[in-house]
């Protein structure tokens, strides 16, 4: 019996048929619940993240070896998870986008590995790393193979972190311990469909007795707004991956490169309007995201973490072209002070700039650390500390502008020149000061103001005394501590300038396996 020679088109059909059904995932059925709810399926989420007919996928036919409940039966078509390379705005890329409609997205062992090859790929390579989480978490089936899987996955979140940057997109369920990779990588950005939980709500209710909705305990807001765990929040996928391309943007590929620089005809010049958005004098605040809009090409700043620990911003944009970090205290939230959760904002963000060299500018008005019985106790020192630590870990160029009050401990932290700050300008409306000029005056002048026949009087005296002679730029500027005192309309062209002067910043810190700051 002669056996029928299938012909190579006869093969190419059978292979582009296999391929259909294995990019059909869990079926017809599951793709249509899947979209019912408003969500994007996961080839459509790589479709959408990628440059048109840019994918390369890797691992269509990967099968898992599980034999224990009827998984050596089960269909898994891709493990579950879509993985490959592509490009984004033209720069390669390497992902992995986890398929709901396959057993839950669920992951296995060869789902992990399917992830982590990802990884690696991207760690060799020089090139970002983007994961979509939509998963019910470990494979039940296959037991702690999967969770060695996942164990791996965090093991390259780790060697990845710094190198090249990682990007998290959560899309659906992201429980238990799947959490913690979105938790090691850079950005996290959820959308409002989604949830991210340790424990979820029928476990606390058994161990806690309390009641609480997915959503309240782990939605995209919680996590913005309380929790601070995740970086942006969108309504839906297409929004997300809008967010990320955009993010890649202001990014290098890896730590051994600059971050790319724009085309722009956004104009460097004087701004004559920029210094009547502060006001002058301590107490009035203003919103310091309007300076900030004025500074950067095209008024486009893309702001992270924007709904968490508000008296602080950080955020990317451009100016004339080259990225930059910002960070800026926001006068209009608790007088922009820094405290617990806002100098773990900043500095988080301070170090990420610093792994992808990114140049930092520093925006300042701030009023000192924040005074109080629950902040002592919470740690405001060990926390305070993490600003000083990262800024003075920073060999980024660090350009730092004194717009108000830069006083005490906070002046400090928000990278003065003794942190290693390249260029410092402070605005002629700056006070840079140990503290504000009523409480330093009614400190040091007790006294004589107790002694006054008319105390108010001679309080308001040495308020204005004390002001007068510490509470302006020139005293920082006479010590060196500010570089020039400027015209808040030259502050874009002053910025613009430092970051051409700074590109080629070469700083070495002593050789050391890590350093121990404060967490
Ligand atoms: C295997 C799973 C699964 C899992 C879901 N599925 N999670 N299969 N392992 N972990 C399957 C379901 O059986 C179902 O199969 C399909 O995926 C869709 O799930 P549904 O429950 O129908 O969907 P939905 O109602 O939307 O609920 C989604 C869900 C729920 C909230 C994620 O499925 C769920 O609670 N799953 C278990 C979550 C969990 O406890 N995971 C393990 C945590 S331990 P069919 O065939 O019906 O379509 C852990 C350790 C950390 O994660 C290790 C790191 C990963």
């Amino acid at each position: 019996m002669t056996e029928e020679v299938i012909s190579m088109e006869g093969r190419v059909e059978n292979l582009l048929a296999a391929r259909e059904k294995i990019k059909l995932g869990g079926g017809q059925a599951r793709l249509d619940k899947q979209r019912a709810q408003g969500k994007l399926t996961a080839r459509e989420r790589v479709a959408a993240l990628l440059d048109e007919g840019s994918f390369q996928e890797v691992g269509l036919f990967r099968r898992n070896r599980t034999t224990t409940f009827g998984m050596d039966k089960a269909d898994m078509p891709a493990e579950g998870v879509v993985t490959g390379t592509g490009t984004v705005l033209g720069r390669p890329i390497h992902l992995a986008s986890q398929d709901f409609t396959v057993m839950g997205g669920s992951a296995g062992e060869t789902h992990s590995k399917k992830v982590v090859e990802m990884m690696m790929g991207a760690l060799e390579n020089g090139t970002p790393f983007v994961f979509v989480n939509d998963s019910g978490g470990a494979r039940i089936q296959e037991g702690i193979d999967s969770l060695s899987g996942y164990g791996q996955v965090f093991y390259a979140n780790v060697l990845l972190s710094g190198v090249v940057p990682q990007i998290s997109i959560i899309c659906g369920p992201c429980a238990g311990g799947a959490a913690y990779s979105p938790a090691l990588t850079d950005f996290v950005i959820q959308t409002r469909k989604a949830h991210m939980f340790i424990t979820g709500p029928s476990v606390i209710k058994q161990v806690t007795g309390e009641d609480v909705t997915q959503d309240a305990l782990g939605g995209a807001d919680t996590h913005q707004q309380i929790s601070g765990v995740n970086h942006f929040v969108a309504n839906d996928d297409a929004e997300a991956i809008l967010i990320a391309q955009k993010l890649l943007s202001f990014l290098p590929q890896n730590n051994d490169e600059a971050p790319p620089i724009m085309e722009t005809e956004a104009p460097v010049a004087y701004d004559p309007e920029i210094g009547a958005i502060v006001p002058v004098g301590g107490k009035q605040g203003y919103d310091m995201r309007d300076v900030i809009y004025r500074l950067v090409d095209d008024a486009d700043f893309l702001e992270v973490q924007a709904d968490y620990a508000k008296s602080i911003i950080v955020g990317f944009g451009r100016v004339n072209g080259r990225s930059v970090g910002i960070v800026a205290n926001q006068p209009s939230v608790m007088a922009g002070v820094l405290d617990i959760n806002s100098s773990d904002k900043g500095s988080r963000f301070v170090r990420t700039c610093n792994a992808f060299n990114v140049p930092i500018v520093t925006l300042v008005d701030v009023p000192g650390y924040m005074p109080g019985v629950a902040q002592e106790h919470g740690g405001i020192i060990r926390h305070g500390a993490k600003m000083l630590y990262a800024y003075s870990s920073a060999t980024v160029p660090l350009i730092t502008v004194v717009l108000r009050k830069a006083y005490g401990g906070a002046y400090l932290a928000m990278a003065c020149r003794d942190l290693g700050a390249d260029k410092v300008f402070a605005w002629p409306t700056a006070e840079i000061a140990v503290m504000g000029a009523e409480g330093a005056a009614s400190i040091v002048f007790k006294r004589e103001i107790d002694g006054a026949d008319d105390p108010a009087a001679k309080r308001e005296e040495k308020i204005a005394e004390y002001r007068d002679t510490f509470s302006t730029p020139f005293v920082a500027a006479s010590r060196g501590l500010v570089d020039d005192i400027i015209d808040p309309g030259e502050t874009r062209l002053k910025i613009a300038n430092a970051l051409e002067l700074l590109a080629g910043k070469r700083k070495h810190r002593p050789a050391k396996k890590h350093g121990l700051g404060p967490v």
